[in-house]
């Protein structure tokens, strides 16, 4: 973990659903974060030198035997600690306060009622101003040293502080949009409080990245798989400025892309950016391997077989090649670190990339595996990466095999393309396309009667969808103005000549997925 170069706020989590939010908010005030597991000891924190602790909330509660505790020898490394929630109530029994059960568990908005009591943490917070609360457990007695200097109706230790050791400790949760002014107190904690200097900033990350990228690589090549999403964009233009011409992309045309596609990736990363790429025409070898496949299990295996088959040879045409990239971003690592997973964050530094035979084990690079989503965007933008391949949908790997239901021919994918264009373009037009997660076309392997003209038709019905969604766990039909389904259903059957019936999917997730299958 790249620590040493800004000043940083470790978030200890507690197994909170938060943790990870807390770290985001915690960035945009320009100030690097990352989360450990609450297990980190104390000696691993200090030798990270961190400006500031967080405590994460936890689902916990204090009095449960086996409930999470921090290294005790945290609260004597001189480092300000704010307890938000759990952390509070941990924070508290951990230091001679105590912690009770109430009848009630308290959750929902609640008011902020200011003391007298001189407070840095809520410097700038209004009386009365809306907190969210969800907790179980309340601190009921205060931890040594501490003043009580905010409460709420229901909550007598709202806001605690230890100026002196610079303790403090909140009960509700500073870090969700429902507590409006919580921007303001992480602030004051992090800026004022931890007396950290503002810098960290795409910019600075850029600069510190590219270093590091040069000294890891050396003079050696590294090999990086271009899928026109996103994140392998971002990472293929963040190596691009780091060793220019010592890497190559490898992009795999499977015939599953959508409309364009192939000509975007190869106008923007091979004749704008200047990039080494070699892009692999398969559409023949995925196509022939997918015939008269109609199950989807077996379509994604087949589409992951033949893409390997495919990767590997171009990754031993590409020469000699020590580095492979991946995109891997931060929810994808700590993810992978369950809270009591270990002492410290450890780097996976060696290992064989799934699929790809044992000679080709690459050493992996995983450039963006600090950053958020919203935060590659920005990166990407920062880079030069236009819009248009910074704020795209997400697609699927195994592409239009999943969308194509039944069986899948060069015809069909076809007739999906040019359904799945129309619908982006109307959307687009509409000025909805960022307010989307997620909008995709299916074809159907039903045929339906329709009327063209004078004549009977006999054509395939499609679908689409178009999902909101934070994350993709979950995911709610999005509610279009009905001229915008009205256009493109008209558009889709005047111009698709194989289509006759458009359908819109109005399932969420669960119970639907998004994508089809
Ligand atoms: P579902 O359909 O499971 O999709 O609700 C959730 C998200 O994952 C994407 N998705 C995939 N992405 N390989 C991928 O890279 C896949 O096999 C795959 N299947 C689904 C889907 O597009 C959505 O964003």
């Amino acid at each position: 973990m790249e620590t040493k170069e800004h000043d940083t706020i470790v978030v200890l989590d507690f197994g909170a659903q938060y943790s990870q939010l807390i770290a985001r908010r915690v960035r945009e005030q320009h100030v690097y974060s990352y989360i450990l597991p609450y297990t980190t000891s104390a000696a691993t924190i200090k030798e990270l030198n961190p400006k500031g602790i967080i405590f994460s909330g936890g689902p916990a509660s204090v009095s449960t035997v086996g409930s999470p505790r921090p290294d005790p020898a945290i609260f004597s490394l001189k480092i300000p600690i704010l307890g938000i929630c759990y952390g509070l109530q941990v924070m508290s029994i951990m230091n001679g306060g105590e912690v009770i059960r109430p009848l009630k568990r308290e959750y929902g908005y609640a008011h902020l009622q200011l003391l007298e009591t001189p407070s840095r943490l809520l410097k700038g917070i209004d009386n009365n101003a809306v907190v969210w609360m969800s907790h179980g457990d309340s601190v009921k007695k205060l931890f040594d040293g501490a003043v009580c200097t905010c409460s709420t109706e229901n909550c007598e230790f709202t806001v605690v502080e230890n100026e002196e050791r610079k303790f403090y400790g909140v009960q509700f949760h500073p870090e969700v949009v429902h507590t409006p002014q919580g921007s303001t107190l992480l602030r004051n904690f992090v800026i004022d409080i931890c007396e950290t200097k503002a810098q960290w900033s795409m910019e600075s990350f850029i600069e510190t990245e590219v270093a590091r990228i040069r000294e890891i690589v050396g003079d050696k090549q590294v090999l990086c798989g271009l899928s026109g999403g996103v994140d392998s964009s971002v990472v293929a233009a963040l190596l691009h400025r780091a060793i220019g011409d010592q890497l190559v992309c490898v992009f795999v045309n499977n015939g599953l892309l959508r409309k364009g596609e192939a000509d975007l990736v190869i106008s923007v990363f091979k004749e704008h950016f200047k990039i080494r790429l070699q892009v692999a025409d398969s559409e023949d070898l995925f196509l022939d391997a997918l015939k008269g496949v109609s199950d989807p299990e077996k379509k994604r295996k087949i589409v992951g077989k033949v893409f390997i088959d495919v990767f590997e040879k171009e990754a031993r045409a590409a020469g000699d090649i020590s580095f492979l990239a991946q995109g891997t971003l931060y929810p994808d690592v700590i993810e992978s670190i369950s809270p009591s997973g270990g002492p410290s964050v450890t780097i996976k530094s060696h290992h064989n990339v799934g699929g790809l035979p044992p000679d080709l084990a690459f050493t992996l690079i995983e450039p963006l595996r600090e950053l958020f989503k919203d935060e590659v965007r920005e990166l990407g933008k920062e880079l030069g990466l236009t819009d248009e391949i910074v704020y795209r949908h997400p697609f699927p790997g195994p592409g239009l095999s999943v969308r194509c239901i039944g069986k899948i021919t060069k015809e069909r994918l076809d007739t999906l393309r040019e359904v799945d264009a129309i619908f982006i373009e109307e959307i687009r037009k509409a000025g909805l396309y960022g307010e989307i997660w997620q909008a995709l076309a299916t074809l159907l392997p039903v045929k339906s009667v329709g009327v063209q003209g004078d004549e009977r038709t006999y054509e395939e019905v499609c679908t689409l969808r178009a999902v909101t969604s934070e994350d993709a766990m979950t995911a709610d039909w999005f509610k279009f103005p009905p001229e915008v389904l009205q256009v493109a259903s008209s558009r889709i059957c005047n111009e698709v000549q194989r289509v006759n019936r458009v359908l819109y999917d109005i399932t969420s997730k669960p119970p639907g997925t998004i994508e089809w299958e």
